[in-house]
């Protein structure tokens, strides 16, 4: 057996593609390792959404050379490649500044890794793959029940779209993920029968434009509302969720599904980026912040009880004093359950990049600070209220302590549970008892009923 060694960075697409890479060479002999020390083949998996990124990855690169230099001595090759969206965006540019990388390849084209792989042992020359194929990568996926290499828990991603056409002018995913492609309806749900089959409880469909799903279905073209119903008749799924979606794609079968379905959980992360319309326009998202606003309401009047979430840029070129008060007074008004808040960072090819009414960064932090001052105090609001209350909790994986596992509550906040190891991977009841900043702690108050995934422990653990 050879031994895999995959560091992801950035967005959950990237750690379901880093799992599929794995199963893409499961089949081939490999083995993830938990250390770069003794891999054969080192992956890192990128991500260029934000600020030095790329500087990250090469100064990583530096400590791999190392390990790659010292296993030479000893007359093993091993192999270093870089994935991702980095990989995209820098291309050749990579094996140029690092010579100690043997492979360059972009989000496309990860099921080709097995044959790049045996190539560069063969030849040993760098390779640099980054071509938007005319095939879809869905296409490629291992198909279900075949390797599942990562222990995954009873809570599973699903990639059901990827891409993106939206363009806002701050964002590099139209350039490194392309255009928007939906995956067909029933290979989707193939891959969540087989996840549901393996004690899978709660299936999160991934995509950068999740709500834009658009995949052929038996009868044509299917919504995510119509894939959202579909997936929840799947015995054994009882939690369903969806990221990342944006507002234009909000429509009303999709805000009435979050009315009509138990599955759906009652949490939507549906960023914003301002509050101010005048940069809404300049970063062409298509809404004004009253659409938003209106599509918030719509969904609290379906289902009054939901949780959001959302992303927030300051400092986008030309945003003024007034405008960042926009966006606190938008947040005011939404109140969210949590949210995530970047200052602006150029991304080179990105129309607002080369704008010349940058923000100075000092005019950033301090608008950064208040954000998230305002986000934080909303975000313990939330979770301050659930104390006293019982929540159903997936029960997910072991805690810090022993005999603690930790969970999602419907809302997605973390649960720490206390003295319940014997009910991984299930949902129970617990009762709320303190609320932290970024999670919540609780005791059981009642077991909701035996999972699939108990059945499973056995063999897994
Ligand atoms: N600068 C800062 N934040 C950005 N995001 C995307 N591009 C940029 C950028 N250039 C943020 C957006 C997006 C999230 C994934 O990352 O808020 O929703
Ligand atoms: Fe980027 Fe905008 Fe597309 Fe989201 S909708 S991925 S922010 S271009």
């Amino acid at each position: 057996m050879k031994k895999l060694f995959i560091k992801t960075f950035g967005c959950q697409m990237n750690v379901y593609d880093s799992a599929r890479m794995s199963d893409a060479l499961a089949g081939h002999g490999y083995t993830e390792s938990g250390s770069a020390e003794d891999a054969d083949v080192i992956i890192l998996n990128t991500c260029h959404i934000r600020e030095k990124a790329a500087e990250k990855v090469y100064s990583e690169i530096g400590r791999l050379r190392a390990i790659k230099e010292r296993r030479a001595r000893t007359g093993e090759r091993i192999v270093i490649a870089v994935a991702g969206c980095v990989a995209q965006a820098e291309g050749a540019e990579i094996v140029r500044r690092a010579p100690a990388v043997d492979l360059v390849f972009g989000p496309q084209t990860y099921h080709r890794l097995p044959d790049l792989i045996e190539k560069i042992r063969q030849d040993r020359s760098a390779i640099v793959d980054t071509e938007f194929p005319p095939e879809s990568k869905f296409d490629h996926l291992a198909p279900p029940g075949r390797a599942q290499t990562r222990d995954r828990g009873p809570s599973a991603f699903v990639t059901v779209q990827e891409g993106c056409d939206k363009f806002c002018t701050f964002c590099v995913v139209p350039y490194t993920r392309g255009v928007e492609a939906s995956r067909p309806a029933d290979a989707i749900r193939a891959e969540v029968e087989r996840l549901a089959a393996d004690g899978v409880r709660e299936i999160m469909l991934l995509g950068q434009n999740v709500n834009a799903y658009h995949g052929t279905g038996d009868d044509g073209e299917w919504t995510l509302a119509r894939l959202l119903r579909d997936l929840a008749g799947i015995e054994g799924i009882e939690r369903l969720r969806y990221t990342t979606s944006h507002p234009r794609d909000m429509d009303d079968e999709l805000i009435a599904v979050h009315g009509d379905l138990d599955q759906l959980m009652p949490y939507l992360h549906l960023p914003v980026q301002s509050g101010s319309d005048r940069i809404l326009k300049k970063m062409n998202r298509g809404h004004h912040p009253g659409d938003y606003l209106e599509i918030i309401g719509r969904l609290r009047d379906a289902r009054p009880d939901i949780a959001l979430s959302g992303d927030f840029i300051v400092g986008f070129p030309g945003e003024s004093d007034a405008d960042f008060e926009a966006t606190m007074a938008l947040v005011r008004d939404v109140n969210y359950a949590q949210a995530y808040s970047f200052k602006y960072s150029p991304r080179p090819g990105t129309p607002a990049a080369g704008r010349d009414n940058q923000v100075p960064d000092e005019v950033k932090a301090a608008r950064l600070a208040a954000l998230q001052d305002l986000l934080n105090v909303q975000q313990l609001s939330f979770n301050d209220a659930c104390i006293g209350r019982t929540l159903e909790v997936l029960l997910e994986r072991p805690g810090r302590k022993p005999g603690q596992l930790l969970g999602r509550s419907p809302y997605l906040q973390a649960v720490h549970v206390d003295d319940c190891e014997h009910h991984l991977g299930e949902i129970v009841r617990v009762e709320i008892v303190a609320a932290h900043a970024n999670s919540l702690s609780g005791r059981i108050a009642g077991t909701h009923h035996k999972s699939l995934f108990q059945h499973e422990l056995g063999v897994r653990i």
